[in-house]
């Protein structure tokens, strides 16, 4: 099987980068994804100073290996949002959607973006009842959308029981979208530095210091869009439901369908077009409670093949995102001096660009006319603080999960052993056997084997570190030991 490469990474314009630290910012911005980029360049643009540390390559993580659909019309989104947080919670939702949809459309201008309708559509029962909610939740905030009822064009090949198409919505290639974000920081003076991982950061009497892998950068503030934020002393984070999903890209005899599609129904696809081909969402899991990827993966081809007759896959890949415990985002200030946004529940390419427009707009005095935060829960409570501690010491000692098998490793595995008390993670990839520690060094989660993507996923917050223990992604900021 090869391995992961998203069509974006793909077809990506170079994308020029800063190698100097900068020793003093007005703003440190932690991440080079959607939402950091469009932060920066708001802020740039405004005449601040800005440094954005990326600690690996532009677009690295989800932003990267998303699937691009700049919509309004959401899955089922604004039903959750409705049923979590109530109908003012969805209305200044939909007024940070529409705005951030218009902000991305005016920096595309036109090129690396596709107009298209979307729809929300259903195979099942199921999915009709969600159909059925989406709908209200559609209607309480007045926007206007079709529905097809099952004999209607939709414009898929399969059977649907029902549809809604609201029409005029977008589709962009994100690579170019953040290529564009950070040829304008750096034509604005700021600096876009990757290969830098942010540490930490303390608020002293000369402002926030932040520490990183190459040494510390003074800021006025710091913007935390890290996708599961870095830094978060006060722990308001521990509650961010992940959910990774795999996608694949294929080629397709004859036509395929040109809209945007996405179903409600309990086995959820996705669907759009880019580059010549059919880019198709699949199989969902929380991030760390799931070792056989590879079995999702022959399951998408075999879906995408059912449906689409001699397709075949030219790439596929995989991304995470978070939901809050209300499914609304949380973008704005944390504590004095620092800020954060997360939570876009699968939809961070509007959500992304709100988030900029609150953030930039909080410091640059020019407040944005809606407010999601009371409408926000980023926790539940002291109970599951201590309960995350009661997992972690548990970890530690070896006592949630047992030694798993033992002999020489086939090609592509890889599993959790003890060294007397101390988990240890053992893979073989590529002819290469590595040994690191099982344990996540951001709570002490026990790490589980991604079998497709070949790395350590931890089930507790979604840390993901590769196999020789470098981070890949989520909240910590470590690396595994070597054992
Ligand atoms: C499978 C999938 C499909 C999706 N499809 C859509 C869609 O069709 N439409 C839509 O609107 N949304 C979609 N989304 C959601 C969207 O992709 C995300 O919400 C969005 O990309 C998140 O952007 P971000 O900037 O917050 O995070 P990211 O793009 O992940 O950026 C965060 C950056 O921070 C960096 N970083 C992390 N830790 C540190 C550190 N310590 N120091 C420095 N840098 C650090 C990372 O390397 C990364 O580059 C999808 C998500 C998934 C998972
Ligand atoms: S313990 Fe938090 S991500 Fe692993």
């Amino acid at each position: 099987m090869t391995g992961p490469r998203s069509l974006w990474h793909e077809t990506s314009p170079l994308i020029e980068v800063d190698t100097t630290l900068p020793a003093r910012a007005d703003v440190v911005v932690v991440g080079a994804g959607i939402a950091g980029l469009s932060t920066a360049a708001q802020l740039a643009r405004a005449g601040r100073s800005v440094a954005v540390l990326e600690a690996r390559d532009v677009g690295a993580v989800a932003t990267g290996n998303t699937t691009a659909k700049l919509s309004l019309l959401q899955g089922s989104t604004f039903s959750g949002i409705r049923s979590h947080a109530g109908d003012d919670a969805l209305e200044a939702y939909v007024a940070a959607n529409r705005a951030g949809q218009e902000w991305v459309r005016g920096e595309l201008d036109g090129e690396g973006i596709d107009q298209r309708d979307a729809f929300t559509y259903a195979t099942t029962e199921e999915g009709d009842r969600g159909i059925e909610q989406e709908l209200e939740a559609l209607a309480a905030v007045g926007l206007d959308v079709d529905v097809l009822g099952a004999g209607q064009d939709h414009g898929l090949p399969y059977p649907v029981t029902r549809a809604i198409r609201m029409r005029g919505q977008w589709q962009i290639h994100p690579m170019r979208l953040l290529a564009k974000l950070a040829a304008s920081v750096r034509d604005h003076g700021g600096s876009v530095v990757t290969g830098t991982r942010v540490l930490g950061a303390d608020i002293t009497d000369d402002g926030a210091l932040v520490t990183t892998s190459r040494g510390p950068v003074l800021a006025d503030q710091v913007v935390v869009t890290s996708g599961f934020p870095v830094i978060d002393k006060a722990g308001f984070f521990a509650r961010l439901k992940p959910s990774r999903s795999l996608v694949g890209a294929y080629r397709v005899p004859g036509e395929v369908p040109s809209g945007m599609y996405l179903s409600l129904d309990p086995q959820s696809r996705s669907l759009r077009t880019a580059e010549g081909l059919l880019v198709v969402g699949g199989p969902a899991w929380t991030t760390g409670r799931e070792r056989e990827t590879d079995r999702m993966l022959r399951e998408l081809d075999a879906w995408t093949a059912a449906a689409f007759p001699g397709a075949t896959r030219e790439l596929w890949w995989a991304a995470q995102d978070y939901q809050t415990v209300t499914h609304v985002p949380f973008y704005g200030a944390v504590s004095d001096r620092i800020y954060a946004a997360t939570g876009f529940n699968k939809w961070g390419m509007t959500n992304g660009a709100a988030a900029a427009l609150t953030i930039a707009g909080e410091i640059l005095g020019t407040p944005v006319p809606w407010d999601l935060s009371p409408h926000v829960k980023l926790r539940d409570g002291a109970e599951f603080v201590s309960a995350q501690a009661g997992v972690a010491a548990s970890a530690v000692t070896g006592i949630v999960r047992a030694v798993a098998g033992s002999g020489a490793l086939a090609e592509g595995e890889g599993r959790v052993t003890r060294d007397g008390l101390h988990p240890v993670a053992e893979s073989q990839v590529d002819g290469v056997t590595c040994r690191v520690s099982g344990v996540c060094t951001h709570m002490g989660g026990i790490l589980q084997w991604n079998r497709a993507e070949r790395s350590w996923d931890c089930p507790l917050h979604a840390s993901r570190f590769a196999p020789d223990g470098t981070v890949l992604e989520g909240p910590a900021t470590e690396p595994l030991e070597q054992r």
